[in-house]
């Protein structure tokens, strides 16, 4: 690696220009100004890093009297190269890089734009001075990663901010715009003109001495400040190791610097090959993997500047501000003017609430308000782009609508649907141009949850699917492309985990043990207390509904049909496979009297379930059910199903995902544990190519 970068190559201006390639070095007057050019987000690859020594070597032996790092773009840089921390680093290492800035006689400033994520943060947080332009994203996501930051992230943060607040900061990865972050002293300064001008100017106007943020003492702040910030991340931790490693480290960073940055790198270095860290990884790059569908190119994308939104429920009024919430202007279509302006002005209140909460300023919330215009009728979509409709899940209705959409629409534009399980071809069927319609289901809350699946129809049309993917893109939301099949990828999978879990309440698990496998697997809620929350009738509706086709030979749990009948639907009538007298979910005599009853009716001699068990059956449940889909082609890859659970379904992300997982089990054991689901699901359970699945997750070609 890096033949290329090895050399300095000179080009001939008529100043002086040097680059490696991805370092352009570049005298004016007198600073020396180094710009990073590692398209497409400038990350810290090694030829960054060589470039970068490099050019500060220059810089020296050009007397330079100060130097300004910029990137070439549109961003500073956005992160370390995560292809190289599979392999041992090569030398020069971030750590070199900032040590070679430290050492310098001259001050540095870096100039910041766009983001500065992760070791671009901390190649900042080396330089002796930071101006930025005032939206520029600043974060250290290593924490996000399985790791810590390894380039003194945890050191020269909090010696510049604070304790407590590098705590939040690099614990819960969170990104700061460089605005927020000038009252404390992250950055120096703000550029509201052209950044490399007020970088240059700020060199020249005042005399800047080093500046060595190893050098400063944190800010004083209370034990119990610090204290309180590192309880709070380690609660929403999760218990994982790096994140206890982090607030370590960060107490730490009033010792002696060079120890603990020494500390530091070492513990990144165990971290950064660690199981976690490389299973992040995994599904970092799965992530991207499942943006991209061969053969289709978003740019050819049908384009989209105003969407449509049918149905003002849950799901249209949160679709409808996801929408907004990226910028483009939504028409919303309720049934008549009382449903309408219920949903318009839930909406508004909402707004409300982030603007009280500090989320969103009182000109984005104007913004978003005046981008939403209420209809009534269809003819007032007309001027839509893409419309998604969110009615009713009856498919009489959506078809209906479809219809009503094909006769207003011009031609071009793309029809939505955010069914849950409906076949998508069967509603479409009658249109003149199904090739119009694709999926697009979002997740409840649809403005808050990240997972977007794109539902690729029979009939839909390349540039349909293509405009999905780019309003996906557009709303920031992580896509994952599915075929029509009941319930998609997500929901079928997860319905097949519900059932196991029923099975193992109806065998003799009570439903908080299973719950608390579950959590204690990594999940925030067990699958008993999710169905709490969501409500039973949905599902009790559908088993009405499949009752006359239902197979015999699977075994069938009447135990939620017997709490519906008793009026527990779950939290919204106080009381489901748990009690909520109390607010908070408790276990229930008449809950567990119901599943004795119907144990007895179905003649099964209850047993006790270990944890252990009851984790590895719902795994073993998800696992089945993500090989027969992947055999239907339901979903394109292996890894769409880790990004599909991690992301809609709060599938713990530092195992990988489902089949991450799963490739990773002893194979005996998982083939055991498929045996028992089998012969618990009953006779007509569907065995998938569970191997052929995990071999194909495995292989780094089909990958
Ligand atoms: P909801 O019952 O809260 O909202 C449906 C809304 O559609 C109602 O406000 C109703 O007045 C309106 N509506 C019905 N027919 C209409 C028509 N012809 N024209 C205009 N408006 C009409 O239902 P929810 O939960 O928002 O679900 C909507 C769709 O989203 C369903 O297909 C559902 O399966 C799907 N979905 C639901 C999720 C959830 O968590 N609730 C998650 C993902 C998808």
């Amino acid at each position: 690696a890096g033949a290329k970068s090895q050399g300095v190559l000179t080009v001939k201006t008529e100043t002086a220009v040097r680059s490696n390639g991805s370092v352009i070095y570049r005298m004016d007057d007198r600073i020396a100004v180094l710009e990073i050019s590692n398209p497409p987000v400038n990350a810290s690859s090694l030829a960054v890093r060589m470039g970068l020594v490099d050019g500060l070597a220059r810089a020296g032996a050009d007397c330079a009297a100060g130097v300004v790092l910029i990137g070439a773009g549109k961003c500073f840089v956005a992160g370390s190269d995560l292809r190289e921390f599979e392999l041992p680093l090569s030398k020069p290492e971030l750590p070199d890089v900032i040590a070679a800035i430290e050492a310098a006689e001259f001050p540095v400033v870096a100039a910041l734009h766009g983001v500065a994520l992760g070791g671009g943060l901390e190649l900042a947080l080396g330089c002796d001075y930071r101006i930025a332009k005032p939206d520029a994203q600043l974060g250290l996501p290593e924490a996000s990663l399985g790791m810590v930051p390894g380039a003194g992230g945890t050191q020269r943060l909090p010696r510049l901010i604070g304790k407590s607040r590098s705590i939040g900061m690099i614990c819960q990865a969170t990104r700061i715009p460089a605005a927020e972050a000038l009252p404390f002293g992250l950055v120096d300064a703000l550029a509201e003109g052209d950044l490399l001008d007020a970088a240059l100017t700020f060199l020249r106007d005042t005399p800047r001495t080093k500046r060595r943020a190893r050098d400063l003492t944190p800010p004083p702040e209370p034990t119990e400040t610090v204290q309180a910030a590192a309880d709070q991340v380690l609660r929403r931790g999760r218990g994982r190791p790096n994140v206890a490693e982090a607030i370590r480290l960060v107490q730490g960073a009033d010792g002696d610097a060079s120890a603990m940055l020494a500390d530091e790198r070492a513990v990144f270095q165990t971290l950064r090959v660690g199981p976690e860290a490389t299973a992040l990884r995994a599904l970092f790059f799965a992530e991207r993997r499942a943006a991209m569908v061969d053969s289709i190119d978003l740019k050819s994308a049908r384009p989209v500047r105003r969407v449509g939104v049918i149905g003002g429920g849950t799901m249209g009024q949160g679709i409808a501000r996801a929408v907004l919430a990226a910028g483009l202007p939504v028409t919303l279509l309720e049934r008549d003017a009382d449903a309408l302006k219920r949903a318009v002005d839930a909406i508004g209140t909402h707004l409300q609430g982030q603007l009280a909460k500090g989320r969103i300023d009182a000109g984005q919330a104007d913004a978003r308000r005046a981008a939403l215009t209420g209809v009534f009728d269809t003819a007032g979509l007309a001027d839509c782009d893409l419309v998604i409709e969110a009615v009713f899940e009856d498919m009489g209705v959506k078809r209906e609508v479809l219809a009503g959409l094909e006769r207003t629409l011009p031609a071009e534009a793309v029809i939505a649907s955010n069914t849950s399980y409906l076949d998508i071809d069967e509603m479409s069927a009658a249109l003149d141009h199904p090739d119009r319609v694709i999926g697009l289901h979002f997740f409840s809350p649809a403005d808050v949850m990240p997972l977007l699946e794109v539902v690729r129809a029979r009939s839909t049309a390349p540039d349909v699917l293509a405009a999905g993917l780019a309003l996906a893109r557009r709303l920031s939301k992580q896509p994952v492309v599915a075929k029509v099949s009941e319930g998609f990828i997500g929901n079928r999978i997860y319905a097949a985990y519900r059932r196991r879990a029923e099975l193992l309440a109806l065998d003799g698990a009570t439903p908080q043990a299973v719950d608390a496998a579950v959590t204690g697997f990594g999940f925030a809620m067990g699958p008993f207390a999710v169905a709490d929350m969501s409500g039973l009738d949905i599902a009790w509706a559908m088993r009405k509904r499949q009752a006359a086709t239902r197979d015999p030979g699977l075994r069938y749990v009447t135990i939620p049909d017997r709490l519906c009948e008793a009026g527990r639907l779950g939290r919204k009538t106080g009381a489901g496979w748990y009690d909520y007298a109390t607010g908070k979910p408790q276990p229930d005599p008449a809950v567990a009297e119901i599943i004795e009853t119907e144990r007895r009716a179905a003649g099964v001699t209850s047993r006790d379930f270990p944890g252990e068990e009851i984790q590895r059956q719902l795994m073993a449940a998800i696992v089945n059910e993500a090989a027969c889909l992947i055999d239907e082609g339901v979903a394109q890859r292996p890894s769409d199903v880790d990004v599909t659970m991690c992301n809609g379904y709060g599938f713990p992300r530092w195992t990988g995902g489902p089949l991450y997982w799963a490739a990773r089990q002893d194979r005996g054991r998982l083939r055991a544990d498929l045996t028992q689901l089998a012969q618990a699901s009953g006779p007509a359970h569907r065995a998938g190519p569970v191997g052929a699945v995990l071999g194909r997750l495995m292989s780094a070609t089909e990958e």
